[in-house]
C-alpha cells in the first residue's frame, strides 16, 4: 500500500515535470529564433507558430471535437478542413523550408513577414502554405463550442471605439468576407499606428505581409462552409459569430499590441 502511495506521488511529479518542459519548449523555440514578435508571457502559443526540434512545421489538434460546432459548422466540413486542407499547407510549407536548411527554426511569422528575402523557388510556396498554416492555427482557436456570441474585455471596448459598436463591426467584417472574389479571408487587424482596420486578402495571403497583425479571422474559402452553406456564404458568415471566442481574440489583441511595442 505504501508503495503504491510512494509509486503515485512520483508519478504525478513526473507528469508535472513533462508538462512543464513541454510548456517550455513554445517558448524556447520562440526565443531562440530573434524574431520581431514580442512574445506574450501569458500565452506565446498564440504568437508564435514555432517549428518542431525536427525542424517541421506540425498540425496543431483542433482544441475541441470535429463535431462541437455542428450547429453552425459541420462536422464533415471541420474533419477536411483540418485533417486534410491545413494538413496539406503544413506538408507543403514542410517541403519548401526543407530545401533550406538555413530556414529551420524560423516561426512562420518571422517567414511571412520576411517574404522578399527568401529564395525565390519557394517565395510564393511558403506565401501560400505558410499563409495557410497561420491563418488555419489562428482559425481554430478562435472558435469554440462554448462562445458567448458578443465581444468582451479589451476588445469590446477597441471594437466599439473604432467602429462606434458591435453591429457595424460585423456588417463591416462580413462585408469583407461577401466582396470578397473568388478564395480568401476577412480580416480584423491592427495596423502599424496600432489601429483596428477591417479587410480582406486573397487566397492564404496573410495580413503579416502588410505588417498588420491578424486579430480575427474568418476563412471565406468554399472548403470552409459549401457543404452546409452551398453557395451561400452570406448566411456562412452570419452563422459564424455564434463559434467566436472572445476570451482567445482578446488574447490575440494583447499580442497584437506586444507586436508593434
Ligand atoms: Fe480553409
Amino acid at each position: 500500500m505504501y508503495f503504491k502511495k510512494f509509486y503515485g506521488l512520483i508519478t504525478t511529479i513526473a507528469i508535472a515535470i513533462c508538462l512543464i518542459s513541454q510548456s517550455n519548449i513554445s517558448v524556447a523555440n520562440a526565443s531562440e529564433q530573434g524574431t520581431s514578435i514580442t512574445n506574450n508571457s501569458q500565452s506565446p502559443q498564440h504568437t508564435l507558430i514555432a517549428q518542431a526540434s525536427t525542424g517541421e512545421f506540425t498540425l496543431p489538434p483542433l482544441p475541441y471535437s470535429y463535431d462541437a460546432l455542428d450547429e453552425y459548422i459541420d462536422t464533415e466540413t471541420m474533419t477536411l478542413h483540418h485533417d486534410k486542407h491545413h494538413a496539406a499547407y503544413v506538408k507543403n510549407l514542410n517541403k519548401a523550408i526543407a530545401l533550406y536548411p538555413d530556414l529551420q527554426g524560423q516561426s512562420v511569422e518571422d517567414l511571412l513577414l520576411n517574404l522578399d528575402t527568401l529564395p525565390e523557388d519557394i517565395m510564393t510556396t511558403v506565401q501560400n502554405n505558410g499563409g495557410g498554416h497561420a491563418n488555419h492555427t489562428m482559425f481554430w482557436s478562435i472558435m469554440t463550442p462554448d462562445s458567448n456570441g458578443k465581444p468582451t474585455g479589451e476588445i469590446a471596448a477597441a471594437i466599439d471605439s473604432a467602429f462606434g459598436d458591435f453591429a457595424t463591426f460585423q456588417t463591416e467584417f462580413n462585408d469583407a468576407g461577401k466582396k470578397r472574389f473568388g478564395s480568401g479571408w476577412a480580416w480584423l487587424v491592427m495596423n502599424d499606428q496600432k489601429e483596428l482596420e477591417v479587410t480582406s486578402t486573397a487566397n492564404q495571403d496573410s495580413p503579416l505581409m502588410e505588417n498588420q497583425y491578424p486579430i480575427m479571422g474568418n476563412d471565406v474559402w468554399e472548403h470552409a462552409y459549401y457543404l452546409k452553406y452551398r453557395n451561400k456564404r452570406e448566411d456562412y458568415l452570419n452563422s459564424w459569430w455564434n463559434v467566436v471566442n472572445w476570451d482567445e481574440v482578446n488574447n490575440r489583441f494583447k499580442a497584437a499590441n506586444s507586436f508593434f511595442e
